[in-house]
């Protein structure tokens, strides 16, 4: 595919005079290949179009608001008939309860629900629920897991200072005996356990939870008091139709949520039980924008189409469909792929390949492919996408293994040295 990219590039110039550092935060492209565009123009059902108009099919999903599809018809109607009769009102409209009502239905924890706009503000607030609940301080959660970007739990350190992040300890995810020493450490002033639905983070493989450590979460919570959080705000809704860790029967006190909740438009939420109702209804919480009401007719929508259609099925098979075929074409190509997470939100990772150089070449020529994928972060399907798409994403795999067979022979015998032993570095 012969890909233009003047419109990125000048769109990029421009930002870099307005805009600090010419991007932020995750959407930013600063640390994927060069040729990744960075501005784009328009989404439709599993397909995106950069500025420069090249069309790609898109794994990333808007880092997963997109669950059925980008401009979904029956999702954006009810969100712009709602728009027409109002959205940011001066009180919410019926649809906030019924939404709340809609989630209490489905999923088993939970006994109420507060709406907010970003995954940050729901994890943050299930935080200030649990200190106001427990009347203590100390939050126990996984060594190098994403809860957002506020001062609490950004990655970033600049601009963070001692406080901001004190009253944390940390556990490895799935380490029993280190979570128990966290929460051993934490004493009587523990308040919460925060867990991801699997561990999701970047760079590395993921890994489902195991039972063990879901279920000890839940026992050391109830032991000492403290609330047991899962953060869904990345993976819910694209493992189960509940909360993730019904499926190894234990539940949260609470849980947060966003993304993929109203298909893309701007919504978070926190849901809790009843023990931790008082709570949560003793905290201030609120935002300008917290109760416009055309997103949660979206998300209504959204919950509706999750309840009565086959779309988990259907992503999760394609995510198998991808998985197996991408396992075949590498090993026919020679490569060892590690892929890791479940198969709707999967991370791709090269055997050897410590820097990431075989990972760059072979997602900048799926790029070229027209099939988007991340080098680094994990991916995530959308039940737009079809068994050809997948097919389709197979042919580019291939024929991009192929070409990055290709760039390690052509080589020099001192540069091909260089990049097998990238390793050592
Ligand atoms: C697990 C998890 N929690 C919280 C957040 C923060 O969500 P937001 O970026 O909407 O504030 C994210 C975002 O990627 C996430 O993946």
């Amino acid at each position: 595919m012969d890909r233009t990219n003047s419109r990125d590039r000048e769109l990029r110039d421009r930002a870099a005079a307005v805009i600090p550092g010419g991007m932020y935060g995750h959407q930013s492209v600063g640390l994927l290949p060069d040729d990744y565009p960075q501005f784009f123009e328009r989404g439709e059902g599993a397909h995106l179009w950069d500025a420069d108009g090249n069309r790609y099919l898109d794994f990333m999903c808007a880092y997963g608001p997109n669950l059925f599809g980008y401009a979904h018809p029956e999702i954006d109607a009810a969100f712009v008939r709602q728009l027409e009769k109002g959205d940011t009102l001066t009180g919410p409209t019926a649809l906030m309860v019924e939404l709340a009502e809609a989630l209490t239905g489905m999923v088993t924890h939970a006994d109420w629900a507060i709406f907010c706009k970003n995954g940050s503000d729901a994890t943050t607030m299930a935080l200030t629920t649990a200190r106001a609940h427990t009347r203590r301080r100390i939050v126990v959660r996984a060594k190098g897991a994403y809860h957002g970007a506020l001062p609490w739990c950004t990655p970033r350190p600049a601009g963070v200072i001692d406080t901001d992040r004190s009253h944390q300890i940390f556990y490895d995810y799935n380490d029993v005996a280190s979570l128990e020493a966290a929460v051993a450490e934490a004493g009587d002033d523990l308040a919460a356990v925060f867990a991801a639905p699997f561990k999701h983070d970047a760079f590395i493989d993921q890994s489902d939870p195991t039972p063990e450590y879901a279920r000890k979460a839940r026992e050391l919570c109830d032991r000492t008091g403290a609330l047991l959080v899962v953060d869904e705000v990345r993976a819910g809704f694209r493992l189960d139709r509940d909360c993730s860790w019904s499926r190894l029967g234990v539940q949260p006190d609470l849980s947060s949520w966003g993304k993929c909740v109203a298909n893309g438009h701007p919504l978070s939420i926190l849901l809790g039980n009843d023990k931790a109702r008082a709570a949560a209804a003793s905290i201030y919480v609120t935002g300008s924008f917290w109760y416009q009401a055309a997103t949660m007719a979206a998300a209504l929508e959204t919950l509706r189409l999750i309840r009565e259609t086959d779309y988990l099925e259907r992503i999760t098979a394609l995510g198998q469909r991808l998985r197996d075929g991408l396992a075949e074409r590498a090993s026919a190509a020679g490569f060892g792929l590690r892929q890791t997470g479940p198969g709707v939100m999967p991370l791709f990772l090269f055997d050897d390949d410590p820097d990431l150089r075989k990972g760059f070449c072979w997602s900048s020529e799926m790029l070229s492919r027209g099939v988007y994928v991340h080098p680094w972060h994990n991916m995530f399907l959308c039940a737009a996408m079809t068994e050809a798409d997948i097919d389709g994403a197979l042919d580019a795999a291939e024929a991009s293994f192929g070409a990055l067979k290709r760039q390690v022979r052509d080589l020099t015998p001192v540069e091909k040295l260089a990049f097998l032993s990238a390793g050592a570095r």
